[in-house]
């Protein structure tokens, strides 16, 4: 097991009715900005819940956090939040509007511009606290430090690494008006977590496999029933959970990670706009065929833990275990070909000029260069 340091401080607060508990968590005197999407919480009562929790303490609002959060949006919270001397962030809504209430955390107190922050979290000194009433199970985000920030003018997304929430609200009830494209892309979102920090090698730290795999196999258990309906408190509860405990450091533990996956993934939405959690499910069982040799081992050991395959020789199982992956995918509802998103070899091609003029060397052995990943690629065709 490699050495490692783990500490995550953020106080989860879950269940019915716990958007009520909001005011007890941010201190008195505090400015708040309350930061929201599209408007998906005005329709299903998350903000009239938030407002009543907030009620005689002084915020302002700021709309329009997009899927994908854009510099170019987030300058502008900034620099409301500088006018209005903002000193409490509290994000209401999916993992886009919490990444990007990290960044205008960040930015509030920056006196740059808010992209050198993404492109070196180094620079960033003081932070703006803040916590977040959870809307969308996927990113893990409240529950770790990591934001994933889109730039419009250089069709660029790059994510960084620097703030943790000081509370995450989790109300499985407020998941209930998720549209059922969403509820797909959050549970690929979190196998796939999952299998960043799993599919690399065996035999590093059996806790942690047996967590990853007790993860992996909860979500297939509860993805069709939550298909089915997706008002089932419990089920919806156990989502949520499992998207939490997928990234937020527990199954990490000195662990090798890849993450190529997400890399490439972020590139498709970079280009297209393609939905996260879509990205990844076309690049994954791809991966996994181009990398089969040296993750042999780690496909066997999840083909039997978590799908039950056994029978036949390493090259079958390998085979089966990659087509299984898929079919899971394909049950969300979603695509896994590129043709299905109607991308083409010119966004191939542009992939791994930008990987190879970046320099990329990605996995978890930092072997997936530009031409591993044109080899992916193509197989997601
Ligand atoms: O904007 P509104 O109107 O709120 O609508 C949103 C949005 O259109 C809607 N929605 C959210 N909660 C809802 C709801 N609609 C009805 N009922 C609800 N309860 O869903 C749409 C998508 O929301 P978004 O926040 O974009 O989705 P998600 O939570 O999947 O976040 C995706 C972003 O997170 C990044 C992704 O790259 C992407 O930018 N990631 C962040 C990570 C992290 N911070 O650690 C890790 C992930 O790997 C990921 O990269
Ligand atoms: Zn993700």
């Amino acid at each position: 097991m490699n050495n490692f340091t783990f500490q995550n401080p953020v106080k989860l607060i879950f269940g019915k009715g716990s958007i009520a508990k909001l005011a007890k968590e941010i201190p008195a005197d505090k400015k708040i900005m309350v930061t929201f999407g599209g408007g998906s919480v005005k329709k299903n009562g998350v903000y009239d819940q938030v407002v009543a929790a907030l009620k005689g303490r002084d915020f302002v609002e700021f709309w329009g956090i997009e899927p994908n959060p854009k510099i170019e949006t987030l300058r502008k919270a900034i620099a409301q939040g500088k006018a209005e001397k903002v000193d409490f962030l509290l994000s209401v809504g999916g993992g886009s509007v919490l990444d990007g209430t990290k960044l205008i955390a960040a930015g509030i107190p920056y006196d740059g511009d808010a992209w050198e922050l993404v492109l070196d979290e180094d620079k960033i000194g003081e932070v703006v606290p803040f916590g977040d009433v959870m809307t969308l199970p996927a990113t893990g985000s409240e529950m770790n430090a990591g934001a994933v920030i889109s730039n419009l003018a250089t069709q660029e997304k790059f994510a960084f690494h620097h703030s943790f929430p000081q509370f995450s609200i989790l109300d499985p009830e407020a998941t209930f008006s998720l549209p059922p494209f969403q509820v797909a892309c959050g549970i690929a979102d979190t196998f796939v977590h999952v299998m960043e920090q799993y599919l690399t090698v065996t035999g590093v730290s059996p806790l942690m496999d047996r967590w990853a795999e007790g993860i992996l196999q909860t979500l297939i258990e509860i993805a069709p029933k939550i298909r089915a309906n997706q008002h089932d408190y419990d089920q919806m509860a156990n989502f949520m959970l499992c998207a939490t405990m997928g990234l937020n450091g527990f199954i990490a533990m000195g662990v090798p990670q890849d993450w190529a996956t997400h890399m490439i993934g972020h590139e498709l939405t970079a280009l297209h706009g393609v939905t996260h959690g879509q990205t990844l499910v076309v690049v994954l069982p791809a991966l996994m065929s181009v990398m089969r040799e040296q993750k042999k081992g780690k496909i066997l050991q999840y083909g039997e833990r978590v799908f039950g395959i056994r029978e036949g020789s390493e090259d079958e199982r390998i085979d089966r275990t990659i087509r299984a992956t898929e079919e899971f995918f394909r049950s969300l509802g979603l695509a896994t070909r590129l043709h299905e998103l109607q991308i083409g070899q010119d966004t191939i091609d542009e992939i791994v000029r930008r990987f190879n003029e970046r320099g990329s060397r990605l996995g978890e052995a930092g072997n997936i260069t530009g031409d591993v990943t044109r080899r992916i690629l193509e197989l997601c065709k």
